[in-house]
């Protein structure tokens, strides 16, 4: 008899794991620093496809590559390789140009998350220029959904932009969190005007985020997120208390983390090949 109410309720339970996977956050893992590391020197290493299925067997939900116009770290034929040997979805960050569309059509992504892009910067300073680029954008997002890609749009987390990001057909908002990053990353954060400033940024994310689930866009987040700081942007929920933001892409800190908790690794490895027969 017990069995049977066991039973009754472990299938209850399996019944209700699908819905409760569909709301757990995604972690996309940005592999642009990877290869920056291998065109600083234009070595063979560190391979991308390696890295890539690191991230997959480590939990990664996705791989997000920056196919930059300088062409600065990520190249052509990675996104290729990656496209074909990858089995998590893969996420291209473009700038809305014609030459970006063309190549994203051909290589067709799960997501294109469209960024803007400027030559000088280190990395993606802002969001994008909506309203001045209106035109433009909307046409990219409505080719790359035609082509059968979702595509995210990289916007400030304001008002406005949520509006606009729905109104140009967007499936997603890429809400950059670089300003609450830096904000909670200063020393001056946990006191005063600092404190203030965070809290000020953060409110901005969580209201943005809310209204983009309103307008039915769905809520990703990034930039600058360390493991710190992403703790209480994760900790957000929406009104059925489910977590606000849905997906996450980062990079930098992961990258430079792997570097410090791989060292060991790297040099016993180095030493065994200096002083093995
Ligand atoms: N999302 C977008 C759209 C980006 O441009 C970047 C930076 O390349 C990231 C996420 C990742 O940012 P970070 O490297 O600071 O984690």
């Amino acid at each position: 008899m017990n069995s049977g109410r066991a039973s009754t309720s472990k299938l209850a339970l399996l019944a209700s794991v699908p819905r409760v996977i569909a709301y757990l956050p995604r972690l996309g893992v940005n592999i642009d620093h990877i290869a920056t590391l291998r065109q600083l020197r234009g070595t063979p290493y560190p391979s991308l496809l390696e890295a890539a299925r690191i991230v997959e067997k480590a939990g990664g939900a996705q791989i997000t590559v920056h196919l930059r116009e300088d062409r600065r770290h990520i190249q052509d034929e990675d996104v290729r390789q990656l496209r074909k040997e990858l089995r998590i979805p893969l996420n291209l960050e473009m700038a809305a140009t014609e030459a970006m569309t063309k190549f994203a059509l051909k290589i067709k992504p799960e997501w294109d998350c469209i960024v803007p892009e400027k030559r000088a910067e280190v990395t993606t300073e802002g969001g994008l220029a909506l309203e001045k680029n209106a035109r433009r954008i909307g046409k990219t997002v409505e080719r790359l959904k035609k082509g059968g890609i979702k595509v995210s749009l990289f916007v400030e987390p304001s008002v406005k932009a949520m509006k606009l990001s729905a109104k140009l057909g967007a499936d997603a908002v890429e809400l950059h969190t670089g300003r609450y990053c830096l904000a909670a990353q200063s020393p001056k954060a946990s006191t005063g005007a600092g404190k203030k400033k965070t809290a000020a940024e953060f409110d901005r994310i969580r209201e943005a985020g809310l209204l983009a689930r309103d307008l039915g866009l769905h809520v990703h987040a990034g930039h600058g997120f360390d493991y710190a700081n992403v703790r209480p942007v994760a900790e957000l929920v929406d009104d059925e208390k489910r977590p606000l933001i849905e997906e996450y892409n980062i990079g930098h800190a992961i990258v430079c983390r792997a570097a410090i908790v791989g060292l060991d690794r790297a040099v016993k490895e180095m030493v065994s090949a200096i002083l093995a027969p």
